[in-house]
């Protein structure tokens, strides 16, 4: 007895993570759609979320030196660049000593061909739409002897990833680069409790609604019946683990129909379905972590208001 061929990717990761022994999980990727995705960018204003300030911060502070400390002929990719407004800096330097060619590759069109339009004044934008690894390999196909290849990879999206899941993936990274390519990676840093678990559970509930929204989702891409009011958005901070994360809890015993993932799935109360782990950092774990995966840590820069770092890497 085989199970039915499901619609989609979608659909298939919905029902393995809904049906696991324990924690229930769905992947933080699908936090993502066109509501999810308009409820991030106003998580960024928040006052209680300053990573992305700090991370346009510090690229705004140090695009300058960046830029000259990389060798004459440079093209720049950008792992889910979203509509690419901290790169512009960094862009603006470059522009001022060489014709710039400027990849962003992202899984959602439609925050690429906002990236296009907003940067399209720099010379040659060519949106990717791709995962991360298959884009940058496009990239370093299509570059030229001669060519240093700068890669961003801001906004600590690597924190989403489990930590050995962030050692193969920038090994991987390393694999299509050469030596002398430069990664720039942006980390969010580990900081007291309470600012933490403040910029994921937000007073206003901006990042509730983010949250429940991949219910939301579920709901019309998947034909299911989830009852939004009856989870909560809840954060947890693991000391151990060094990583907040975001559940919704159930606030009792109910039975949900996922129509187009072939699912029916019973919840008790208080059971949570773990939506997002997003990893914090300090500081001298990135000097090891750039080593492990064959970089070396050029230049660490932090904000002097968000603990936040950007980090250069060197590919040897
Ligand atoms: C985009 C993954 C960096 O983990 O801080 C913001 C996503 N989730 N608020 C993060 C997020 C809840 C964000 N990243």
């Amino acid at each position: 007895m085989f199970a039915r061929a499901l619609a989609n990717e979608f659909a298939r990761d919905v029902r393995t993570g809904l049906t696991r022994a324990g924690q229930k999980t769905l992947s933080c990727r699908y936090l993502y759609d066109d509501i999810g995705s308009a409820l991030f960018d106003a998580i960024t204003y928040l006052p209680e979320y300053g990573l992305t300030r700090a991370d346009a911060r510090i690229i705004q502070a140090h695009a300058c030196e960046l830029v000259a400390s990389l060798p004459a002929n440079v093209i720049v990719a950008e792992l889910g660049s979203g509509t690419g407004s901290k790169t512009r800096p960094i862009l603006e330097h470059l522009r001022t000593r060489q014709v710039v060619a400027y990849y962003p590759i992202d899984v959602s069109r439609a925050a690429l061909q906002r990236c296009a339009r907003e940067l399209d004044s720099f010379g040659m934008v060519a949106p990717i739409e791709s995962s991360y690894l298959e884009g940058i390999r496009q990239v370093a196909e299509r570059r030229d002897a001669g060519q240093t290849l700068l890669v961003l990879f801001l906004g600590s999206t690597i924190g989403n990833f489990e930590p050995e899941a962030a050692i193969d993936f920038l090994l991987a990274l390393r694999l299509c680069l050469a030596p002398g390519d430069v990664l720039l990676l942006g980390t969010d840093l580990v900081k007291p409790i309470e600012q933490m678990t403040l910029a994921y559970d937000d007073p206003t509930g901006v990042t509730a609604a983010f949250n429940l929204n991949l219910l939301g989702r579920i709901n019309r891409e998947l034909d299911a019946d989830f009852d939004l009011r009856q989870f909560e958005h809840v954060v947890r901070y693991t000391e151990e683990a060094q990583r907040i994360e975001m559940h919704l809890r159930s606030r009792m015993y109910q039975i949900v129909s996922i129509r187009r993932a072939d699912l029916i799935v019973d919840f008790v109360p208080n059971e949570t379905i773990c939506t997002e782990a997003s990893h914090k950092f300090r500081p001298e774990q990135i000097a090891r972590l750039a080593r492990t995966a064959g970089f070396r840590l050029q230049e660490q820069w932090m904000d002097t208001q968000w603990a936040f770092a950007e980090n250069v890497l060197i590919a040897e």
